[in-house]
């Protein structure tokens, strides 16, 4: 099949403000959109810019705007995309080039929710148990790989960038709702303050873009009904 493939491109040393340009591309139903962007930066120009590790859904480096939609181009086969396609840069991220955004702001919200376990209490003789329902409990929230398709499609975000942020959320869930971490009254103390969990609108835009179908908003209501009952 033969797409054509739009992509918004900028070029910090170049542009004032970010273009169109387009290209066309050879390639077979079942090509993933990140065969067509890799296609065109290795064979139409080479200075086409955007982030891919894993190509294979994990690592959560290549979401993007597709076709209006945030998604992720490793994900997304041609043939479901239509005869054109538009890519864009994530909305709400600093752009840095072409597809390309700074995700620092993104991660630095991530480290503020303490994304690892914590427990003081005296170790075990072998290991922290968890029976299966207590895993359970969170086992949805640690399907997040972190590639910001949430925050960037959620217009509280776009708002107030100072908003932790729907993927921060996810982080801290899968660890206050962790029955071997001691740590979760740190966690709740952030996601209580003024840009933390309240800051959700309950709007839903998080879970249609998240592409590992995490039910974002259930996690989000789970944190601010723990933080509600706390303060009775
Ligand atoms: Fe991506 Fe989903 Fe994690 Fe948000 S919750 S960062 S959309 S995987
Ligand atoms: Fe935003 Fe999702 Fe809440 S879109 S307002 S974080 S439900
Ligand atoms: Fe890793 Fe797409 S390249 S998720």
């Amino acid at each position: 099949m033969r797409v054509t493939i739009k992509i918004k491109r900028f070029n910090p040393e170049k542009d004032s403000e970010p273009h169109w340009r387009e290209y066309q591309v050879e390639a077979e139903p079942t090509d993933r959109l990140l065969d067509a962007l890799n296609y065109i930066k290795w064979n139409i120009d080479g200075t086409l810019t955007y982030r891919r590790s894993c190509a294979h859904g994990v690592c959560g480096s290549d979401a993007m705007l597709i076709n209006r939609r945030n998604g992720l181009a490793c994900k997304l086969l041609l043939k479901n995309l239509g005869s054109t396609i538009t890519v864009e840069a994530l909305r709400g991220l600093p752009l840095l080039k072409d597809l390309l955004v700074d995700m620092e702001g993104f991660f630095a919200k991530y480290r503020a929710v303490k994304p690892f376990l914590m427990a003081d209490s005296p170790e075990p003789e072998k290991e922290r148990l968890q029976s299966p329902e207590e895993r359970e409990v969170f086992d949805d929230t640690t399907k997040c790989i972190l590639c910001a398709a949430c925050n960037t499609s959620c217009p509280s975000f776009w708002s107030n960038e100072d908003y932790v942020g729907p993927a921060a959320i996810v982080q801290a869930h899968r660890f206050i709702f962790d029955s071997r971490d001691e740590g979760h009254e740190e966690r709740l103390a952030v996601l209580n303050e003024r840009d933390g969990v309240w800051r959700c609108r309950t709007i839903f835009n998080c879970v249609e873009a998240c592409p590992r179908d995490i039910n974002i908003t259930r996690a989000i209501g789970e944190v601010k009904r723990t933080l509600a009952f706390r303060r009775l």
